[in-house]
């Protein structure tokens, strides 16, 4: 056989034929059965408050006010856009939020180690078990913001923004925590006034559909502060991978008959449809980030508001998450729940591959920019160091 130019192997490198990238394209690589996705489970809750400080509990949680008329509403979603207390995006919180509330429950990842091979979990049936003395392990293998799977679940559809992920090995786990990429920090920094107004609009929304008590009043005068939230801490499985991961919460129905997370609801807004172009447009790009977002936790329902360019909203509707994919299904050339969770599958295996020694010092940055294989490179006590000592000394004792 012919010996290859050493330019050819350079090129293969770069396009992703190394082991080092892991490739995203043809897209069709992942169109395979949907893989094994075990119904997420709640292990807990947490909640920030108005100054972002951490609770080890769901005072922030908030209930779904159902409205007279879904069909016929008028929510004025630009009231008290001067009263806006903006949580500081420049403060980076990694997975602090998180690893507070690991360390707050760590008899609940004992528990993970004996239901493993069990279908079913124990739920909050869990509490007289204490972690064993000298048991450093969580017994799972990955650990991240719901938000980070959601973005590995759109990268086979996503063209426009990239992202990067770091990755250390601890104890057994691996955690994953976004870094801001240099273009994302521009556009946030450098985001137009409109833009800003919004983004206002998606959180006053909540606002209007939303009470601290079940059945209570909704309080559309109080300033909205972004720093509250109410977190819910799941726990399910892909394939061969055990996640633990957390995501904010936007309420919960009223009826306290139902269970943690089929109870919770999604809030979204967007822009009123005229033409077919824009509803396919609509199926397009927000159902897939809508669905990837509510079926990693188990979230039934998506309330949506649409609104007008003036940000007020004229009716409501309800979509079920797992309904999604059958909307889509009609369109052609549109996305694939199955290349979704294959991908994100098929990735944090490779994750597992590189990202070998046990070392919190050590991190692994993962890039991904549209139409690239996903590279990654080696930082040893970098900036880029994400877990904090006062978790992993933690588990010294
Ligand atoms: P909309 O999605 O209705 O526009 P979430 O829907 O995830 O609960 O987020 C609530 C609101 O936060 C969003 O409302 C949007 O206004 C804002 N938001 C969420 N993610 C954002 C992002 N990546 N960039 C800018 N704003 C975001
Ligand atoms: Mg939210
Ligand atoms: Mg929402």
């Amino acid at each position: 056989s012919q010996k290859k130019p050493r330019y050819e192997l350079k090129r293969a490198e770069d396009f992703g034929g190394g082991r080092n990238t892991f490739d995203v394209y043809p897209v069709s690589r992942f169109d395979l059965p949907f893989p094994n996705y075990r119904q997420p489970s709640e292990v807990g809750v947490f909640s920030l408050d108005t100054a972002r400080d951490f609770h080890n509990d769901g005072r922030k949680l908030r209930y779904y006010v159902v409205p007279p008329d879904p069909k016929r509403v008028n929510f004025d979603l630009t009231e008290g856009y001067d009263t806006l207390i903006k949580r500081d995006e420049d403060e980076k919180e990694h997975l602090d939020h998180i690893l507070r509330w690991i360390l707050k429950n760590r008899r609940k990842f004992v528990l993970a180690r004996r239901s493993i091979s069990s279908s079913s979990e124990t739920g909050e049936q869990e509490t007289g078990a204490e972690h064993a003395e000298g048991d450093s392990q969580l017994h799972t293998d990955f650990i991240a913001w719901r938000g980070h799977f959601t973005k590995l679940l759109c990268t086979p559809y996503e063209n426009q923004d990239g992202w990067t992920m770091a990755v250390s090995k601890f104890n057994g786990t691996w955690y994953i925590s976004e870094v801001e990429t240099p273009e994302q920090r521009d556009r946030r920094v450098n985001m137009a006034d409109r833009q800003r107004q919004m983004t206002y609009w998606g959180y006053k929304f909540e606002q209007y559909l939303t009470a601290a008590e079940p059945r209570g009043k909704t309080e559309t005068s109080d300033p909205v502060n972004t720093n509250e939230a109410f977190c819910t801490v799941i726990r399910t499985r892909l394939n061969t991978h055990s996640l633990v991961f957390s995501g904010e919460v936007d309420c919960r129905a009223a009826d306290d008959h139902m269970r943690a997370p089929q109870c919770y609801i999604e809030l979204k807004t967007s822009r009123e449809m005229f033409t077919p172009n824009q509803q396919r447009n609509f199926r397009r790009y927000k159902l897939l980030k809508w669905w990837a977002q509510s079926f990693l936790p188990g979230v039934p329902r998506i309330v949506c508001g649409f609104r007008d360019d003036s940000g007020v909203v004229h009716f409501l509707e309800t979509f079920k998450t797992m309904e999604i994919p059958n909307i889509i299904k009609a369109d052609s050339h549109t996305w694939n729940p199955s290349v979704c969770v294959n991908f994100c599958d098929q990735f944090l295996s490779h994750v597992k591959k590189v990202v070998q020694e046990d070392n919190c010092r050590l991190v692994y940055l993962f890039t991904w920019r549209p139409n690239c294989p996903v590279t990654h490179t080696v930082h040893r006590d970098s900036e880029y160091s994400f877990l904090p000592d006062w978790y992993t000394q933690a588990f010294h004792t």
